[in-house]
């Protein structure tokens, strides 16, 4: 898969845990985000390892760059804050709506502004080579997670 193709995949999974989400009940919530808490853990950390840094040396790409880095630094102190609330805690799920509304427009202006840009400037070698490398990290962070989770 190329780093695109990747990125997109990602983005589908989250959604869907988003769509289950407002398909359920509250009380099924606390678990379904803590995978969506996984997902976006790893995701962010492979686009900003990755992704971005290559991103940030083409002069086009920049700007949307630092400010898809802003709204990665948003996100994750939402997670942050999301995950030390307590399933009743009036403010879990404002706080949630609130963290899938961000995100949906963060992937909203990756797919349609920061991807087609990323595909003029940078070729199709070097995209499936970082998305080849992502892939890599991702699973070398889910296991480190793990680990850490285990402990
Ligand atoms: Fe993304
Ligand atoms: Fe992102």
């Amino acid at each position: 898969m190329n780093a695109i193709e990747l990125l997109k995949a990602d983005h589908k999974t989250v959604d869907k845990l988003f769509q289950k989400v407002k398909a359920t009940e509250e009380g099924e919530h606390k678990e379904l985000f803590e995978k969506i808490k996984q997902e976006l853990d790893a995701h962010t950390h492979i686009e900003e390892k990755i992704f971005y840094p290559r991103l940030k040396e083409e002069e086009k790409l920049e700007d949307i760059t630092l400010e898809g880095i802003e709204e990665h630094h948003q996100a994750k102190m939402f997670l942050r804050e999301l995950a030390n609330l307590t399933e009743d805690s009036e403010k879990f799920e404002p706080k949630l709506k609130v963290l899938m509304e961000d995100i949906t427009h963060h992937v909203q202006e990756e797919e349609g502004k920061m991807f087609p840009d990323v595909e003029k400037v940078i070729d199709s070698a070097e995209l499936e080579e970082l998305g080849k490398r992502m892939e890599e990290e991702k699973k070398n962070f889910q296991k480190s997670q793990a680990a850490g989770a285990g402990k």
